[in-house]
């Protein structure tokens, strides 16, 4: 299965919605005929075009009722103004694919006057085929367009399918916020390296290697963290100083508590949303 017979329609193509477009035709899952996208300015609708081979109109409903699939991938802000002009618009046999963050499948489902829905929280990544998708959807979504959701989400990079839309409120916590968390910790060890003496760029150049090395190894080796962590930790040395220091500023409360607060937040935004 595939999705070559079917129309996807992206409604607003701003920064992720062009990374989903992008990552679906490199990878050669549709056919530049099968998208349409829209966003509210000509000018975009002209490079999306040039750069794609793509569909486009500045017409929501247009671009909505022709769509087998219709990904939302407008801000959150935004949706109420999208609702009025896809709901009532679109096939039966649609689905619909937010990543919208916060809103959920039931506001969703009533904007759009639909049951198939499929909620993600894509993160940063993505934007080069690298990110983490967390996806849940409606129980009226059946497996075909399960497949064809992991399909689609699947061109921003590794996708984890929840039975629970309660863990999209986590999963924007842990992936979703994810990327804004180790981007601190690089900046804060490059500007260490140039407290030390490094350039900037070598600094740089030391930390991003560091970085992805460490998390290839983890992945390859399949080992726990605190294996990989002590293998570097030899007694009195070097490392072990540096984990005394970060021990003692309780830097593994600080990002328990960091995460629960992006967790927190997001519940609340969501309970804001259905107010
Ligand atoms: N960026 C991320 O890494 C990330 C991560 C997780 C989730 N998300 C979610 O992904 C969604 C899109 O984010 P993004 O970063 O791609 O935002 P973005 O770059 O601002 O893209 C949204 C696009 O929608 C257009 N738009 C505005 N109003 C519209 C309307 N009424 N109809 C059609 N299009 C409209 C915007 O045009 P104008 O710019 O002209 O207004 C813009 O081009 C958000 O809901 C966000 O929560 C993003």
């Amino acid at each position: 299965m595939t999705l070559q017979d079917q129309t996807i329609a992206f409604i607003g193509t701003g920064v992720m919605g062009e990374a989903m477009l992008k990552g679906l035709l490199n990878r050669q899952r549709i056919t530049p005929d099968r998208i349409i996208a829209t966003d509210p300015y000509l000018q975009r609708g002209e490079e999306l075009m040039s750069r794609y081979g793509i569909r486009f109109t500045v017409h929501n409903d247009e671009a909505a009722q022709q769509a087998d699939i219709v990904v939302l991938s407008v801000k959150p802000q935004v949706m109420s103004r999208v609702y009025p002009d896809i709901g009532g618009l679109l096939k039966p046999s649609a689905m619909v694919l937010s990543i919208a963050a916060g809103v959920k499948l039931s506001a969703i489902q009533k904007g759009c006057q639909i049951q198939n829905v499929v909620r993600a929280m894509p993160n940063t990544p993505g934007q080069i085929g690298e990110g983490m998708t967390v996806w849940a959807a409606t129980e009226q979504v059946n497996e075909q367009q399960r497949y064809r959701a992991e399909m689609v989400l699947g061109a921003l990079g590794e996708t984890l399918y929840v039975n629970d839309e309660k863990f999209l409120d986590m999963a924007t916590a842990l992936n979703g916020s994810g990327p804004s968390y180790v981007f601190l910790l690089m900046e804060a060890m490059i500007d260490a390296g140039v407290h030390m003496g490094f350039s900037r760029q070598d600094s740089q150049k030391l930390v991003h290697q560091t970085m992805l090395g460490s998390v290839r190894y983890a992945i390859q080796s399949g080992s726990h963290p605190a294996e990989l962590r002590n293998q570097v930790t030899s007694p009195g040395g070097t490392s072990a100083a540096a984990l005394y220091q970060l021990e003692k500023g309780t830097v593994r409360t600080i990002i328990s508590k960091a995460i629960w607060a992006a967790y927190n937040r997001s519940v609340e935004l969501g309970a804001k949303d259905e107010d």
